[in-house]
């Protein structure tokens, strides 16, 4: 690679990192001192990136495109934990603990992930305290997440649990209507039960019902969840 060309690379790396907001409140230079460590590549669709039990060699950050972090139980069933998106990150946790990868992170789409070596990481802990916090604060808000499933594992039933999966996606990237909140693309039931530890057969046993109640709607590719659907409210009926 030439100097000139490495230099746009850095540049572009740059451009990439100002979106994340790991890097958040990092002064330029910095970000183009960090970009020097960093190396950048394309993964497509269902490749496995980190798997559980592996240690860890190095942070990933999504600069496009989606993955899934997921465990596997004994019989073959995916447990879908989280879904990161464009400006996430992650492998961070083996790196600062030093046990073996927590689960497994595949690609959902093609994407492009930006890799930092361990080393390098924690490097950047100790030099940049700003990264050190806004590591927290992600740990923090997963903590928070994954404290909110098993509170929802206990609580509601399968069918509470589907309602509450649909609510959060209005949430996360419902457009807001006259009658409600539409998701644009509906996940697929399979990936529906993986989210929230169930079969395909029972997603799709509560959407026909809430269909059948009036709570949701299919609109050509999206769905249309309507106002009044309650998860504990659901869950209760069915007890
Ligand atoms: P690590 O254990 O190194 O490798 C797997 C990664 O998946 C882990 O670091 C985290 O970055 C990520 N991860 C594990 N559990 C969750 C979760 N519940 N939510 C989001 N990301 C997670």
């Amino acid at each position: 690679m030439t100097s000139t060309s490495s230099n746009a690379r850095a540049r572009q790396i740059v451009d990439l990192l100002k979106e994340v907001p790991l890097f958040a409140g990092m002064p330029d230079d910095d970000l183009a001192r960090l970009s020097l460590l960093i190396t950048e590549k394309h993964y497509p669709r269902d490749t496995v990136v980190v798997s559980a039990t592996d240690p860890g060699d190095a942070l990933y950050i999504v600069a496009e495109g989606e993955v899934k972090v997921s465990l596997w139980s004994d019989n073959g069933r995916e447990i879908i934990l989280s879904t990161l998106g464009a400006g996430s990150f992650f492998g961070e946790m083996s790196l600062v603990d030093g046990e073996p990868r927590s689960a497994n992170v595949a690609c959902l789409t093609d994407a492009l992930l930006l890799r930092l070596g361990r080393k390098e990481f924690l490097q950047a802990l100790r030099s940049y305290p700003t990264i050190a916090i806004n590591v927290m604060t992600e740990v923090c808000v997963r903590l928070r997440r994954a404290d909110e499933s098993i509170g929802n594992l206990a609580l509601l039933d399968v069918y509470g649990r589907v309602a509450r999966f649909l609510l959060e996606r209005c949430e996360e990237e419902g457009e807001v209507v006259p009658e409600g909140h539409l998701i644009k693309k509906i996940p697929t039931q399979q990936h529906i039960a993986s989210r929230i530890g169930t079969s395909r057969e029972t997603v799709s046993r509560a959407l026909s019902e809430f269909q059948r109640r009036g709570f949701i709607e299919q609109r050509g590719k999206g769905l249309l969840v309507r106002e009044g659907l309650d998860p504990k409210a659901v869950s209760r009926s069915r007890n």
